[in-house]
């Protein structure tokens, strides 16, 4: 099986999920993506979602999926979305595609964060993925400094400006081994907006695509 096909795999498995009548959080990704287009084939469809993302209320609208504002929202029953990297305990790095603040929010909203992602996102330690950052952009030096100092190599990434209007930088070479406290760390410094480790909110669920099928873990 191809990594697409894992995808489009984990993205239908995820609709057993979701209530029909119900409003959801919606991620961003390609695998996400595969998950939008199960939705709307749903033959009951939901009431509508929350979404992380510009690319994916534009997906969703495309499907004639209703896109809700988070600050009319009290709770979600489920959030679902992709990650860059998933440990065995559900911590996770997010953010390759820039979205992780906005997933983070929807995120926080949601009782039940359901993980879908092919099997190579699966790692013992977070951090062979570059960890993302999203940054108030005057800040983005000194913030690149105090990564370096933790023994990580920051790169800005080139040309990209958040949804939010915020820069990411990318951080190489850090081994994760206690994401939690890493998280909260980086949290704190000024200038950040958000680090991509969902630690304080985890995955409860990853269905995990692979040439076997959907592998269901529970945190
Ligand atoms: C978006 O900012 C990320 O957090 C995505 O969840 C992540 O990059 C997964 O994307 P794919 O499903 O495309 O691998």
């Amino acid at each position: 099986m191809t990594q697409d096909e894992l995808k489009a795999l984990v993205g239908q498995a995820a609709i057993a999920h979701v209530q029909p009548g119900s409003v959801i959080g919606v991620g961003t990704g390609s695998t996400v993506n595969c998950f939008i287009d199960a939705l709307a084939r749903m033959p009951e469809r939901i009431r509508g979602a929350v979404s992380s993302s510009e690319q994916s209320s534009a997906r969703l609208r495309a499907h004639g999926i209703e896109v809700l504002d988070a600050n009319g929202v009290e709770a979600l029953a489920v959030y679902i979305d992709g990650a860059d990297e998933i440990d065995h305990q559900g911590n996770m790095i997010k953010g390759g595609g820039a979205a992780l603040t906005r997933e983070k929010i929807v995120a926080d909203l949601s009782a039940r964060f359901i993980c879908i992602a092919d099997e190579s996102k699966l790692v013992d330690t977070l951090g062979r993925f570059p960890l993302p950052i999203e940054v108030i952009p005057m800040a983005a030096a000194q913030i690149a400094r105090r990564l370096a100092a933790l023994g990580g190599e920051p790169v800005l990434r080139a040309g990209v400006v958040t949804d939010n209007g915020g820069h990411i930088i990318d951080v190489r070479g850090l081994r994760i081994t206690d994401p939690t406290a890493m998280e909260r760390e980086i949290n704190q410094w000024p200038g950040v907006v958000s680090v991509g480790i969902f630690a304080r909110n985890k995955a409860r669920v990853c269905l995990l695509g692979t040439p076997q099928g959907v592998r269901t873990m529970t945190f």
